[in-house]
């Protein structure tokens, strides 16, 4: 008797006929693509965590949209990294700042590529905390609620097609859908960050914006990560105050959460793939430990697996010309 795992393999091994018994697609639609915009880059600037990316002026922005519309991926994510940091964080939601500017210029080149705005504080405070800080130097999360919602509005009027809340505060995706409702945006959706864990994966992204906080840390507001089923409900909890779509963050130790997000909220979820686990796959790389290839396609395809629908991941570019090979 021949064993059924035996005939299957010989279809798995078949290039023409693998995809009859796939389980797992990956297409770049399913991809972001974030970009650093900075007000003070004259061109291109290396970010030394995260080799292949670098923060952006408007116009070599404007250029990586071109290349993600050309690649077809899904959308790019826009992070503001602002000349000017302040107390409150003011230039996160001034109607010229560089989040502002380049979401207005990207959608004028590209107006069929989808836009998609982190809305956070920690870009632009001095001080690096996601909120506004009170007297007594805690973050105030009613307070920052109302300036997140702020931003969240002149990002939709620059043309953001999506707002993604990264903030973490309480309450913030139920006053981003009331503002974003009464200023007249009842059709931009919200892509929440919903289960946002206290990570030492974000080290590069911190570099690369320079947010790391001056004093204490996240764990006041992002999610310890030993907790599963308090992801599932911050999940739930947004959904309910009107998210659109969840996220998981980060994604390559949280699969588990992924899952588990899927099937408890009925949302298109993401999964964010972040700056630490991108640079972890390009020091190996560039050590000769791995081959980025096959890792970033496995990562993808496992991201996929656990049931991310889409995947925000610094490889998309790559993932995108791979794909199409
Ligand atoms: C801002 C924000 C962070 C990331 C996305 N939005 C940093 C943080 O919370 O410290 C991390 C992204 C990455 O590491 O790729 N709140």
């Amino acid at each position: 008797m021949a064993f059924p795992q035996t005939r299957l393999r010989r279809l798995r091994a078949s290039p023409a006929l693998r995809g009859l018994v796939r389980e797992t697609d990956l297409r770049a639609e399913q991809l972001i693509l974030p970009l650093f915009v900075s007000e003070t880059a004259e061109g291109r600037e290396e970010i030394q965590a995260m080799p292949g990316v670098q923060r952006l002026s408007i116009a070599e922005a404007v250029k990586e949209a071109g290349e993600a519309t050309r690649l077809g991926l899904g959308a790019v994510l826009l992070f503001g990294l602002p000349a000017e940091k302040d107390r409150e964080g003011s230039a996160a939601w001034d109607e010229e700042g560089i989040v502002q500017l380049s979401t207005r210029a990207i959608k004028q080149a590209h107006p069929e590529l989808l836009v998609v705005t982190d809305v956070c504080l920690c870009e632009y405070t001095e001080h690096g905390h996601c909120g506004v800080l009170s007297e007594d130097g805690q973050v105030d999360n009613d307070a920052s609620v109302d300036l997140l919602a702020r931003t969240a509005v002149s990002h939709a009027r620059a043309g953001a097609d999506l707002v993604a809340p990264s903030d973490m505060m309480d309450g913030r995706v139920g006053a981003i859908r009331e503002a974003l409702d009464e200023e007249g945006f009842s059709q931009t959706p919200i892509m929440a960050y919903s289960a946002k864990f206290a990570s030492a994966f974000y080290g590069p992204f911190r570099d690369a914006a320079g947010s790391a906080p001056a004093f204490g840390d996240r764990r006041g507001y992002q999610m310890d990560p030993a907790n599963g089923r308090e992801a599932v409900r911050e999940a739930l909890l947004d959904a309910q105050e009107g998210a659109d779509m969840v996220m998981v963050k980060p994604a390559l130790a949280y699969g588990d959460l992924i899952r588990a997000v899927k099937r408890a909220s009925r949302l298109p979820v993401a999964a964010y793939n972040v700056s630490g686990e991108y640079a972890m796959v390009k020091a190996a790389a560039a050590a000769g430990y791995l081959d980025e290839r096959a890792t970033v396609m496995e990562i993808l395809t496992s991201l996929r697996r656990a049931g991310a629908d889409i995947i925000i991941s610094y490889h998309a570019k790559d993932a995108a010309l791979w794909l199409a090979e």
